[in-house]
């Protein structure tokens, strides 16, 4: 377990911002975020409050302590005194740079910069800083506290010594970082996530299926063996004793087949109003929160499984 007073900064305290406070609160980090918005320390600190019981679930360390949050007003205090900062700012390339910038600026030389970004490169994220060398891209998963994936990129100008640092800061705390040698928009997991997503609106769209029709055929089916095997292992096993060998044998040639359509629908109103309906009603008038503690439930106990089975199925290294 990590026992340390070491401080961390957390810009932008949304979805994924309040998702890693959390994870760096359970690690045991002193954290220091800002969030111009109106209510948002309050919106973290309930959060916090209602998540902390599925942390110490998963096992928080001996000095973890919701006290060592601290708000500030401006980024240079969440910076300063901080070794790691992780931006959290909305997925827009402008708003991101000024934030970074500003963040380059207050913290000290040996500091990392990460980046929630979900699209823009660490490249693109450089361009401007003091210290480039120090920004990669930290790519995380919702919910931060409890999924483990971060996606590691570095930019053209990050120094590879940065990247092995923050890998070492992530596994301490629990997480399996990926690290992608070769930069990308979406990096690897949204674009696998990216292409089912198109596929699903298209389907709502031309009213082959429901959202919930698309959701169960997830659920029931290949969700559940996708959290123990991608989609490799997946059809390894789907070609009998010859494995994926066969598999490519038989099903190969259904890949020319024009099945999937990837560009994505116009989102028109309606359809727009078609998903937002259908959720509503999967969701039976329970709130996002409501919604938020059985999934967190359920994503605990699936993740014990995934750690007993997994390295059956995969290397661990
Ligand atoms: N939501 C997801 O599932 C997900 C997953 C992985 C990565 N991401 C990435 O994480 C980032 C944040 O996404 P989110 O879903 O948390 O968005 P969000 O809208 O929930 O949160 C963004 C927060 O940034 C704050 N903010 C705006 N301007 C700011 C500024 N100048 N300084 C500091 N804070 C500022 C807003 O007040 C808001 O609280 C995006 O880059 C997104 O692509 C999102």
């Amino acid at each position: 377990m990590v026992s340390n007073n070491r401080k961390v900064g957390v810009i932008g305290t949304g979805v994924i911002g309040n998702g890693w406070i959390a994870r760096f609160l359970a690690k045991g980090y002193n954290v220091v975020a800002f969030d111009p918005a109106e209510g948002a320390e309050m919106r973290t600190r309930t959060l916090l409050k209602r998540i902390w019981p599925t942390l110490e679930d998963l096992g928080v360390s001996k000095d973890a302590s919701i006290d060592k949050l601290q708000f500030v007003n401006t980024i240079k205090e969440a910076a300063e005194e901080a070794e790691y900062v992780q931006e959290n700012v909305p997925e827009r390339e402008a708003l991101k740079k000024q934030v970074l910038e500003e963040i380059d600026k207050h913290l000290k030389p040996t500091g990392i910069i990460g980046s929630s970004t979900s699209g823009i490169t660490a490249t693109t994220l450089q361009e401007g800083l003091r210290h480039p060398e120090r920004l990669i891209v930290a790519h995380p998963f919702n919910p931060v506290y409890i999924l483990p994936l971060v996606e590691v990129v570095g930019g053209e100008r990050t120094d590879k010594a940065v990247i092995d640092k923050a890998k070492a800061l992530f596994e301490a705390m629990d997480m399996k970082p990926l690290v992608i040698h070769q930069e990308i928009e979406g990096h690897v997991a949204d674009r696998l996530m990216e292409a089912l997503w198109r596929e699903a609106l298209h389907i709502v769209n031309d009213g082959i299926a429901t959202t919930d029709e698309v959701d169960r055929a997830i659920t029931y089916g290949a969700g559940l063996r996708w959290a123990l095997m991608g989609p490799f292992m997946t059809f390894h096993m789907a070609g009998g004793d010859a494995g994926m060998r066969h598999m490519l044998e038989q099903f190969g040639p259904a890949l020319k087949l024009p099945w999937t359509k990837l560009v994505a629908p116009e989102l028109t109103e309606e359809l727009k109003e078609r998903v937002i309906e259908g959720c509503e009603n999967s969701g039976q008038g329970k709130t996002v929160a409501e919604l938020e503690e059985k999934r967190n439930e359920f994503l605990v106990k699936q993740l014990a499984l995934v750690s007993d089975y997994w390295p059956l199925f995969n290397k661990t290294e």
